[in-house]
């Protein structure tokens, strides 16, 4: 590593040869010119990270030079060289973009804090940049609502981290954003142009999750015809979101250890190690701390992941969010189903805002996706809202007499069923007289013959 690459450009060759031995000597890398067109073909070349001009060029005028140096790479900073009494040209370039200046003869340790300044400088504009660009990435997550400070926490951390290979720890309800935010930290980091690869722990066998992850060799098991990549494999360079980590088997969490450990695993039936730089994400709804006190879950295992926790509050807990979640939601519905719909009535708005939202985001999602669908005017009212939806509710809201009649029939079939249309046997069996058994298979309209067996 030197210090910096420089181009000098003079077209007094005695006075380059003597600054290219000096800039050496302070571990600079140094390429000369004599002249313009050598000079642009260096910056072409080489691309300097700073260049020292003399102003008055033999074949042409340093400044035009300067400026067609920033045309090629306009960050480079430029120090400008004058002769003893040009004050005013030296003004002239510092107006076009020249970085400083220095008069001819000028002390060799002027030179060289010049260059230090200017460099540090650059240092400090290219940092700028990566910031600036990290804010739009910001933007980037444009997909992603958060108009509540606890998101805003959340995102804050998210671009934050995003770039370094810490494993993160995702946690919160069902539907709050687990895998929206994973993906939202593979695409803010260095690794976005690598693969992105999920897999839910909890939706497959042991033996399988483990092939799934590791891969294996041909004959491995039965029915292992061919070799297999693992998912850790395809995930090379890039991240892997592990869902539901809570719910991996006990054998496979000491195999994740090691590969958190040392980078490497063996697939099943595999001798040879295979390496991996894989960045890990892991998603949980459960209380892990709870799962370790259970022995479900593997204390070392829990300490390996749990680097950086991200906890993904509850909708209920960030209802400032439910606006323009609905915003956002419309917008995509409309999108997609081709609609026009421009919100929702005052009376459907605030159903939304009193409701708990256990499904969380996700829950919110599907309600606008559904009144989407069905309603036929611009605003959404509060009939298609959260009406009688799933069998909890409408069970709930059962007066008490329909919810006794229904529980009543469905035992009586039960029982005649047993006992095959038998009056007699079923009424002993629900400790009742016969009589008042009767009472209530007539009550119902149960038709005894259609229980006798058949045939
Ligand atoms: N802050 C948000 N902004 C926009 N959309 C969101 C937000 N949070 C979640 N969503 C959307 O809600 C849905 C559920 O999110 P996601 O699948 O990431 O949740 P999850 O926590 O992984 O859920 P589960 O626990 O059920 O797997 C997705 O369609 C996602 O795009
Ligand atoms: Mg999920």
């Amino acid at each position: 590593m030197t210090a910096g690459n420089i181009l000098v450009v003079d077209d007094d060759q005695n006075l380059l040869e003597l600054l290219k031995m000096r800039l050496e000597s302070a571990e600079y890398e140094v390429v000369t010119a004599g002249g313009e067109a050598e000079a642009l073909g260096a910056v072409k070349k080489q691309g300097p990270d700073l260049a020292i001009l003399d102003l008055k060029l033999g074949d042409g005028d340093g400044i035009a030079l300067m400026q067609e140096i920033h045309s090629l790479i306009p960050a480079i900073p430029i120090l400008i060289l004058t002769a003893h009494g040009s004050i005013e040209n030296a003004v002239e370039a510092m107006k076009k973009g020249a970085y400083s200046y220095l008069t001819k003869p000028f002390e060799p340790q002027d030179l060289l804090f010049q260059i230090e300044k200017a460099l540090e400088n650059r240092r400090l504009t290219s940092e700028i940049v990566r910031l600036k660009g990290l804010l739009a990435e910001r933007y980037d997550f444009a997909n992603i609502v958060a108009r509540s400070g606890k998101m805003h926490g959340v995102l804050e951390v998210v671009s934050r981290i995003a770039n370094t290979e810490s494993t993160v720890y995702v946690h919160g309800e069902s539907g709050t954003g687990k895998e929206l935010i994973a993906k939202a930290i593979h695409l803010a980091s260095d690794r976005k142009n690598k693969p992105f690869v999920a897999i839910n722990c909890a939706a497959l066998p042991e033996a399988l999750l483990e092939s799934q992850l590791f891969g294996h060799e041909r004959g491995a098991f039965t029915g292992a015809v061919k070799s297999t990549k693992g998912l850790f494999t395809q995930a090379h360079l890039g991240t892997i979101f592990l869902d539901e980590i809570g719910d991996m088997p006990l054998p496979i969490q000491a195999k994740l250890l090691r590969v958190l450990q040392e980078r490497q695993f063996y697939p099943l039936g595999g001798e040879k190690p295979v390496e991996v730089d894989v960045r890990v994400i892991v998603a949980t709804q459960k209380d892990l701390a709870e799962q370790v006190k259970q022995g479900l879950f593997r204390e070392d295992l829990f300490y390996r992941i749990h680097v950086i926790p991200i906890h993904l509050p509850p909708l209920r807990e960030r209802k400032e969010d439910i606006l323009p979640l609905v915003e956002h939601f419309l917008k995509k519905f409309n999108q997609q189903m081709k609609k026009g719909v421009k919100g929702l009535t005052p009376g459907a708005m605030q159903r939304l805002m009193l409701h708990e939202w256990p499904g969380n985001v996700r829950e919110l999602e599907n309600v606008i996706e559904y009144a989407v669908a069905m309603t036929q005017q611009e605003f959404i009212t509060e009939d298609f809202v959260l009406q009688t939806k799933g069998p909890e509710k409408a069970e709930s809201l059962q007066p008490f007499k329909e919810a006794k009649d229904a529980f009543e029939e469905k035992y009586l079939r039960n029982l005649l069923e047993i006992c095959q249309g038998n009056v007699s046997q079923a009424a002993k069996m629900a400790g009742k007289y016969r009589a008042d058994f009767y009472e209530l298979v007539k009550k119902h309209s149960l038709n005894l013959a259609d229980f006798k067996k058949s045939g």
